[in-house]
């Protein structure tokens, strides 16, 4: 059997994807391991949890701008991810744009979760966007990460429910349900080597 997937997770909030993907690695249904956690918010729960699990845990200074990270911060994401001799690098909960040089140092390893059924609802908080405009279900999506916005190449996806009485918070724990389950399932094909 070859060696197990060596994964690198970016995060930027409280990383219950980061959980799911752990708890399967642990139950064995998942034959990978998680090398390095890098966050660019420096309390984010994602690096309590890396850190409870014994996975090495960082945090990168993003620098001055919202919505991507600096040059320089950027650079140093790459520097750890390499230095973990990671081979697929995995967004949960990740809330920067990706830009290169990461694009360059992996391309076509660098996948992520969204809460949405895409190419519906790119962008923040799918899920209310899904409930303002009345659709009738909802889900996430696993795709590769490109330049822009929750575009890159779709690779699975789940569907849940929109139901009579929902709410945003209801809504998107429907949906995290999902997500839990399929991105280590996703993950497990990579693992795979398939
Ligand atoms: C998830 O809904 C994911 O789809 C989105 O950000 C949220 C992260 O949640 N990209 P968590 O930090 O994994 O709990």
């Amino acid at each position: 059997m070859s060696a197990p997937l060596r994964l690198g997770i970016l995060g930027s909030g409280k990383g219950s994807n980061f959980r799911a993907i752990a708890d399967a690695i642990a139950a064995g249904t998942l034959y990978a391991e998680a090398r390095v956690v890098i966050s660019d918010v420096a309390d984010a729960g994602i690096l309590d949890l890396a850190r409870e699990r014994g996975v090495r845990a960082e945090f990168v200074a993003p620098g001055k701008f919202k919505t991507k990270l600096e040059p320089e911060s950027e650079h140093r994401i790459v520097e750890l991810l390499r230095s973990a001799d990671v081979e697929i690098v995995v967004l949960a909960g990740w809330m920067r744009m990706i830009k290169t040089p990461l694009l360059e140092a992996f391309p076509r390893r660098i996948i992520n979760i969204h809460p949405s059924l895409l190419p519906k609802f790119p962008g923040l908080a799918a899920w209310e966007q899904a409930l303002a405009a009345g659709a009738s279900e909802a889900g996430c999506t696993v795709h590769y990460v490109d330049a822009g916005m929750d575009t890159g190449e779709i690779l699975a996806q789940a569907r849940v429910p929109v139901l009579p009485g929902d709410t945003s918070a209801t809504l998107h724990a429907r949906i995290q349900v999902e997500e839990h389950r399929l991105y280590p399932e996703v993950l497990a094909r990579f693992a795979r080597r398939e």
